[in-house]
C-alpha cells in the first residue's frame, strides 16, 4: 500500500512533497502554518485577505486607524461610494506581509499567497493589481488565484519581470471555469502553472450553487484530466476539499493527480491563526452542526459552524475602517440587508440580520468559523486532555500524518508530542 511520500508534485523546477496548505484568510493560513509546510517540503499558502488589517496586527502599521479617520463623516451614510482604499498603503500591508514572511523561510518547499478576486475593495481592478504586483516584488513563490473566475487577472500582471518565472496557478470547480480561464488568456502564451480543482466539501466560500451536494470532486477531477489530455495540455492538478487522510490524498495522487490541497485538518493546528478557544468550536462540532449558507456578500455559499456568532448579527456595517467586499459602486449587499432591518424596527438598539453578514468584521474578529465539511472528525484526530478539551497539534505532525499515514488511517499525536 503506497502513502503519499512515494509520490512527488513536480513544479517549476522544484520537487515536492505533494502537500500543500490552502488559503485561509483572514489571517488563518498564517505565515508560521505556510513556513511549517515549506520547511517540510511542501507548499504553504499565505493569504492576501483584508492585508492592511492583518498588517496593523502582526506589523504594528495604523492602517485600518488612518482609513477610519479619513472617511469617520461618511459612517452614518449608506452611500459608500467615496470610501477607496489607500493603494499606497495596500501596496505597503502587501509588501510587509510578504517579505516578512519570505524572509523567514527555510527548507525546500516554497510559500504561495492565495489572492481572492471577491475582495474587490470599491476599485476591484486597481487594487487586485497592487495586490499581485506588491507579492511578485516582495518575493513570493507563487500565486494561487481564488474566489472568482480571474479573467483578468493574468494581464495586471502580464509586464512584470517574474510573471514568466513566479508559480501561478488557478482555482476552479468545473472544466467549464478552467476553460474559460485558458481561452480568455491564450494571447499571453503563458498557461498556470497548476490547477485547483475545489470540490464541494471545502472550507470557505463554495465555488458552486446552493445545490453544491450534488457535486462530486472526484467526478469533477476526471473530467478535467480527461480533456486536459486531449487538449495535450500538461498542468498539474490538485484536488482540494475533503481530503482528510493520506489515504484519501493518495487515491487522487494514484488517479492522475500531482498533489492534494488541504486546509481543515490545519484548523487545529498551534501555527493555525484561529483563537484557541475557537479551535475547541471546530473539534467539537458534530456533522449537523455544519451548515452551508448564503450569509456571505460575496454571493457564494460559505460552509461554516451553525454556532458563528456571525450568524444573525446585526453590526453596524464597518466599511470605512474595512470595506474589503465593496463593490466597483462602493456596494455590499450587507448594507442592503442591514438598512432593511433598521427600517423595519425603528427605535431598536441593535437589529439581528439573518441573511446576510458583514464579512470583514466577522472575518476579521475571528466570529465567523468557516470550516470544511469533515470538521466533525477533527474531534478524532488528536487526544483529550484531563480537562476535557481537545489538544491542539503540531503542523509537523499533521503534515506528516499526510506524508507517511497509509489507508485511512489517522496517527494520534504521541505523549512526546503532546508535551512539546
Ligand atoms: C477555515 C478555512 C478558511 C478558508 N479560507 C479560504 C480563503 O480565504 N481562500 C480560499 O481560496 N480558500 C479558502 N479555504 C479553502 C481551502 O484553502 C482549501 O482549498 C479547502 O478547504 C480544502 O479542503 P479541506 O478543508 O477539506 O481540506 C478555506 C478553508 C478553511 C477550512
Amino acid at each position: 500500500m503506497k502513502c503519499v511520500d512515494d509520490f512527488r508534485l513536480h513544479l517549476g523546477g522544484h520537487e515536492l512533497v505533494p502537500i500543500v496548505i490552502g488559503g485561509m484568510g483572514v489571517d488563518i493560513s498564517t505565515a508560521e502554518l505556510a513556513l511549517e509546510a515549506a520547511r517540510l517540503g511542501g507548499i504553504g499558502h499565505i493569504s492576501d485577505a483584508m492585508v492592511p488589517t492583518v498588517s496593523d496586527r502582526r506589523y504594528k502599521t495604523r492602517f485600518v486607524k488612518d482609513k477610519l479617520k479619513l472617511y469617520k463623516y461618511n459612517v452614518a451614510n449608506s452611500d459608500k461610494s467615496d470610501v477607496r482604499f489607500d493603494l499606497g498603503h495596500l501596496a505597503e500591508a502587501t509588501r510587509l506581509h510578504v517579505a516578512t514572511t519570505m524572509d523567514k523561510k527555510r527548507g525546500d518547499g516554497l510559500i504561495f499567497i492565495n489572492c481572492m478576486e471577491k475582495l474587490t475593495m470599491n476599485a476591484p481592478k486597481e487594487t487586485l493589481r497592487v495586490r499581485l504586483r506588491e507579492a511578485l516584488d516582495a518575493g513570493i513563490d507563487g500565486i494561487t488565484l481564488a474566489a472568482g473566475l480571474h479573467l483578468g487577472s493574468f494581464s495586471l500582471i502580464e509586464d512584470h519581470p517574474r510573471f514568466r518565472q513566479v508559480q501561478l496557478g488557478i482555482i476552479v470547480s468545473s472544466l467549464r471555469a478552467l476553460q474559460l480561464f485558458l481561452r480568455k488568456n491564450a494571447r499571453l502564451e503563458r498557461l498556470p502553472d497548476y490547477v485547483v480543482i475545489e470540490g464541494p466539501l471545502a472550507g470557505g466560500h463554495l465555488g458552486f450553487g446552493m445545490d453544491w451536494a450534488k457535486y462530486d470532486l472526484n467526478a469533477i477531477v476526471n473530467e478535467i484530466r480527461d480533456w486536459l489530455k486531449v487538449e495535450q495540455l500538461n498542468i498539474p492538478l490538485i484536488p482540494a476539499g475533503g481530503v482528510f487522510s493520506g489515504g484519501d490524498a493518495v487515491g487522487f495522487l494514484e488517479n492522475g493527480c500531482d498533489a492534494v490541497q488541504v486546509a481543515t485538518r490545519f484548523t487545529v493546528a498551534n501555527e493555525c491563526g484561529l483563537p484557541k478557544d475557537v479551535q475547541q468550536e471546530y473539534f467539537k462540532a458534530e456533522e449537523q452542526d455544519i451548515e452551508v449558507n448564503g450569509i456571505s456578500p460575496t454571493g457564494y455559499p460559505m460552509r461554516m459552524l451553525r454556532n458563528s456568532p456571525a450568524i444573525g448579527d446585526g453590526i453596524r456595517p464597518n466599511c470605512e475602517a474595512f470595506g474589503y467586499i465593496l463593490d466597483a459602486n462602493g456596494r455590499c449587499s450587507y448594507i442592503d440587508a442591514y438598512n432593511r432591518e433598521v427600517a423595519l424596527h425603528p427605535g431598536v438598539k441593535k437589529v439581528s440580520v439573518k441573511d446576510k453578514t458583514c464579512l470583514c468584521t466577522h472575518m476579521r474578529n475571528f466570529e465567523l468559523w468557516t470550516c470544511g465539511h469533515y470538521t466533525y472528525r477533527l474531534k478524532d484526530t488528536t487526544n483529550r486532555l484531563p480537562d476535557g478539551s481537545y489538544a491542539l497539534l503540531s503542523a509537523e505532525h499533521i503534515f506528516h500524518d499526510y506524508q507517511y499515514s497509509k489507508g485511512g488511517i489517522i496517527a494520534l499525536p504521541t505523549a512526546t508530542e503532546m508535551q512539546a
